[in-house]
């Protein structure tokens, strides 16, 4: 553990280590039951006095923050006494542009081209850990053997019945009862965002979204000429006071929600939350479309999805095997139940007759061997360990004005940063030294944002601790000059 410590500052050393200490725990970059380090190496790596150290652990324990084990050292209180409250509280202004400016195509296309270059620090895309290739090899094997029959032949549009019967079980399991005749397999889940939003809304038609929210929907609504309001996310969600207002005075057509591990800022909403949103949808009778892409990668237990909720057929739920699998399968799903069902159903098949039939199948194998669980448990704790990581290098390198979410899961953290930064600037420097981030303006509707970025934890350690490093440095550059 690296602690800066400023000398010249009025502030004793003691306290400067006790506070920094403090927010690691705090913001979760050490975790409860975590060893700290022994008062000589801290006392070493800091270049302070033994004593001074004594003194900074003393007060923590004192404050119930830490523990002192007989013989073992300084260890992180499993009980926190207080914690420190989210602090992400951004400004709640609703975005309504002239125009979209999603830029979805071009930030792709730079983060799929960079992945080429040997060295790259890819903190702009959202991709789960490259993790059990080895088990991906013999799985695949044994799907394809067990679809030989298969295997030459066409398949129908709503996806294989045995992989349809399998995600039902997947969520019953998540709290979400559903048969697998309400289930349609899509090609990724950005294909069931395309059908919904292509089946609820047409051109001219207001559209409800958070802001920020995934570039990809807003691109979709961009190409269809959808008009966009964007409703700010608080701690705890879409605002649905706000919300409520704008359903009041503009009858949107359709609401897009993440409820769980939304995608930038790694919020999940709470179970109240996801029933007022429901009761204000079906007050204004306004469908939504809930896109759960990060479901699986939680940390924490999470409620279900909207869509159990709901008694009126009004929430389509889609869901995705990228980000607990493999993007490039293209598996994802829609829950789709009464009228809409057939309908989309048929323009699933107009668009590509069907997902791949092998990429089903190894969805499948995954699910029916239980590797699926496995994988997918190991995977949390290895993005746990890389969020943590991150949160760390941010303490030691990011300047004391940016702050970011502690999202229970997902990939990303979403970290707000000081006004006035030149963000396009910063994005071009960190990428000359081999770091690619996106703006946080990309994730807004009309770009219309506050300086903010989103950064992807599922990277390896040394990167992260580089990449954070690296933008670190540039940041505090420019905000010397400002
Ligand atoms: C919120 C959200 N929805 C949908 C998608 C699309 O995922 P896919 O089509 O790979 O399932 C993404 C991908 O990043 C996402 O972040």
């Amino acid at each position: 553990m690296r602690i800066p410590l400023d000398r010249t500052s009025s502030q004793p050393i003691y306290l400067q280590i006790r506070d920094r200490i403090s927010r690691m725990i705090s913001s979760g970059a050490l975790s409860p039951g975590e060893k700290l380090p022994s008062i000589r190496c801290l006392a070493q790596t800091t270049k302070v006095n033994k004593l001074t150290v004594i003194e900074a652990y003393g007060i923590l324990e004192a404050e119930g923050l830490v523990e002192a084990k007989q013989g073992s050292g300084y260890f992180v209180s499993d009980a926190q006494p207080c914690t420190k409250p989210c602090t992400f509280a951004p400004d709640q202004k609703v975005i309504i542009p002239d125009a979209n400016h999603p830029t979805f195509f071009d930030s792709y296309y730079t983060a799929i081209q960079a992945h080429s270059q040997p060295g790259i620090v890819d903190f702009s895309s959202g991709i789960p850990s490259p993790y059990g290739l080895e088990e991906l090899q013999k799985i695949a094997r044994r799907a394809v053997t067990k679809i030989s029959d298969g295997l030459f032949n066409y398949d129908l549009p709503e996806g294989e019945a045995t992989l349809r019967k399998q995600i039902a079980q997947m969520l019953l399991q998540r709290g979400l009862n559903v048969t697998p005749e309400q289930l349609i397999i899509t090609n990724g889940s950005k294909q069931g965002l395309s059908l919904a939003v292509n089946y609820f809304v047409r051109s001219g038609d207001w559209v409800i979204v958070e802001s920020p929210t995934y570039v990809g929907l807003l691109a979709i609504l961009e190409k269809i000429g959808a008009r966009v309001i964007g409703i700010p996310m608080t701690a705890g969600g879409m605002n649905l006071d706000l919300l409520e207002k704008y359903l009041h005075s503009h009858h949107p057509r359709l609401i897009y929600t993440m409820s769980t591990l939304h995608n930038p800022t790694g919020i999940t909403t709470s179970q109240a939350h996801r029933q007022r949103l429901l009761d204000l949808a079906i007050q204004y009778q306004c469908p939504i479309l809930e896109d759960n892409a990060y479901e699986g990668l939680h940390f924490d237990a999470v409620p279900p999805p909207i869509k159990a909720l709901d008694q009126e057929n009004l929430v389509v739920h889609l869901g995705t095997f990228s980000k607990t699998l493999m993007p490039g399968l293209r598996v994802g799903y829609m829950v789709v139940t009464g009228d809409p069902y057939q309908t989309l159903l048929e323009h699933k098949f107009f668009s590509d007759l069907h997902t791949s039939t092998v990429s089903q199948a190894i969805v499948s194998e995954y699910l029916a061997s239980g590797h699926y669980r496995r994988h997918v448990s190991n995977l949390r704790s290895v993005h746990l360990h890389s969020r943590n990581v991150m949160l760390r290098a941010l303490e030691e390198h990011f300047p004391p004005e940016a702050s970011w979410t502690v999202p229970q899961g997902g990939l990303f953290l979403w970290i707000t940063l000081p006004e006035n930064l030149p963000m396009r600037d910063i994005r071009q420097q960190a990428f000359s030294q081999q770091v690619l981030i996106s703006c946080g303006s990309l994730f807004f509707p009309g770009r219309q944002s506050y300086p903010a970025t989103r950064a992807c934890f599922s990277l390896e350690p040394q990167a992260i601790e580089y990449g954070i490093a690296t933008l670190g440095k540039i940041l505090k550059n420019h905000l010397k000059t400002a």
